[in-house]
Formats: structure tokens, C-alpha cells, sequence
């Protein structure tokens, strides 16, 4: 049996002072709530504010992003490195508004999965398919080539450590959720590709989660699903009453 697992991708929103205070409010708000395994990915910025929040608490804390080096001249960039030390246990790689906006490939969602494993950190690693794709029918082509070159040449027991987030990208900040019966078609497929190209063991073992205009009165129904474990919440994880929800109704 596979934890709910939720996790809140704050994106780019809250000064440091408003993430401790929001992270504080939400560790009030779950207490010791461990039905499901919760997470918030603050900025940067705001990532020591947040833990120094969020600690003896049930709540973990994850990055939204990293490069693959662990140092050196990268201006502008932060690594695997520098985010276990200020406390995450966890790192989102490969949003789609990073491949979007920032040009964010498989091939660099390769580089930096490997770096984060490697540096002790848990990947949370977004695919999804544009509108468009989906339009012409190529969901499953888009998604079976992000698996395919994101997670190339890595190790069964570096699958242990990563959770997938399945997002539609039509899906993100738009209101339109995918249905359930939707997502749990492509959180089926995701899985049959794990089994496929590493274990039944591992295949059974990987927390894939949805992402999309996740709110609390659409939780319930996606999680019903089989292969459906949880959820990666934009929007809704920026207000302590709406993500506490979600939480207590994934269970
Ligand atoms: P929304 O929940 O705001 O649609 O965002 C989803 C998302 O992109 C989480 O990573």
C-alpha cells in the first residue's frame, strides 16, 4: 500500500517573512496529522524561513528547482548541494513552466534527477502533455518519450527514490482538472512504463501523483484511483485552509 503523499508547490510567491508565516499557520493546521506524507516547496528565498517554521513538525520541505552541478560558475543558479543544506529533503524537477518558460529539457531533467539523488535529495520529477498534444492524440507518445530520456540510464534503486508528478499542462492554474477516470488513465500508463523498463516490484513500490487544479473538493474523487497517490497542489497550497483539506481528504 502506497502513503498518500501531497505536496504543495508554492511557485513563485511569499517573501520569506509570508512563507514562515504561512508555513507556521499549516503546521498548526495538520498537527500531528501522519495519514499522509506532506510537503511544502517554497522559493528559494524562502526555503530557511519555511524550515526554521516547519520544525519538530510533520511537514518536510522541498525546492522547486536546482542545477546539476553541485558549484562553480553558474551565476544565477542553485544546487543539490546548497539545498540539503539548508534543509530539503526534497526537490521538484522538470515543472512544465520550467520547460516552458526556461527551457527545460529531458535531457537537463536527466542531468539534474542524477544530481539530486546523488547529493540525498528526492526528485519529484512533473511530466504532462500540452493541450495541443493531447488534442492530436499524443499524450501518451509525450510522456512515454519525457520517461524515456528523463529517466534514462538510471538504476532501479535510483527509482526507489523519486516520485513522479503527472500534470497536464491544459490542466495548471486553469480551473480545468482532468477528470479522474483521465488522470488515472495516464497514472495507469506511467506505472505499466515503470514495470516495463525496470521491476514489478518498483512499478508497485513509485508514488505518482497528480498535479492540475487540485482543490479540496476534487481530491476525494482523484484519489479514489488506483494508480493515483497523491497530489502536487499549485494554487491551493498557498492558503492553510484549502491545502489542509486536500491533506485530510486524501485519506
Ligand atoms: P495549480 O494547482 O495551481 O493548477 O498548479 C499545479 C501545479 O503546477 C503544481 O506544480
Amino acid at each position: 500500500m502506497r502513503k498518500p503523499f501531497i505536496a504543495g508547490n508554492w511557485k513563485m510567491n511569499k517573501t520569506a517573512v509570508e512563507a514562515a508565516d504561512l508555513a507556521s499557520k499549516l503546521k498548526e493546521s495538520v498537527g500531528d496529522f501522519k495519514d499522509a506524507d506532506i510537503l511544502i516547496c517554497p522559493p528559494y528565498t524562502s526555503l530557511a524561513a519555511a524550515q526554521e517554521a516547519i520544525k519538530d513538525s510533520v511537514i518536510d520541505l522541498g525546492a522547486q528547482n536546482m542545477h546539476w552541478e553541485g558549484q562553480g560558475a553558474f551565476t544565477g543558479e542553485i544546487s543539490s548541494v546548497m539545498l540539503k543544506d539548508v534543509g530539503a529533503k526534497f526537490v521538484i524537477i522538470g515543472h512544465s513552466e520550467r520547460r516552458k518558460y526556461f527551457s527545460e529539457t529531458n535531457e537537463k531533467v536527466n542531468k539534474k534527477i542524477k544530481a539530486a539523488i546523488s547529493a540525498g535529495l528526492l526528485p519529484i520529477v512533473c511530466i504532462g502533455e500540452t493541450l495541443e498534444q493531447r488534442e492530436k492524440g499524443q499524450e501518451k507518445e509525450v510522456i512515454e518519450n519525457q520517461l524515456k530520456e528523463g529517466f534514462d540510464s538510471l538504476s532501479e534503486e535510483d527509482l526507489e527514490k523519486i516520485t513522479v508528478a503527472y500534470e497536464p499542462v491544459w490542466a495548471i492554474g486553469t480551473g480545468k482538472t482532468a477528470t479522474g477516470q483521465q488522470a488515472e488513465q495516464m497514472h495507469s500508463f506511467i506505472r505499466n512504463w515503470v514495470r516495463e523498463n525496470f521491476s514489478d516490484q518498483t512499478a508497485e513500490k513509485i508514488r505518482l501523483l497528480y498535479g492540475g487544479s487540485v482543490k479540496p473538493v476534487n481530491i476525494k474523487e482523484l484519489i479514489s484511483n488506483e494508480n493515483i497517490d497523491g497530489a502536487l497542489v499549485g494554487g491551493a497550497s498557498l492558503k492553510v485552509q484549502n491545502f489542509t483539506e486536500i491533506i485530510k481528504n486524501s485519506v
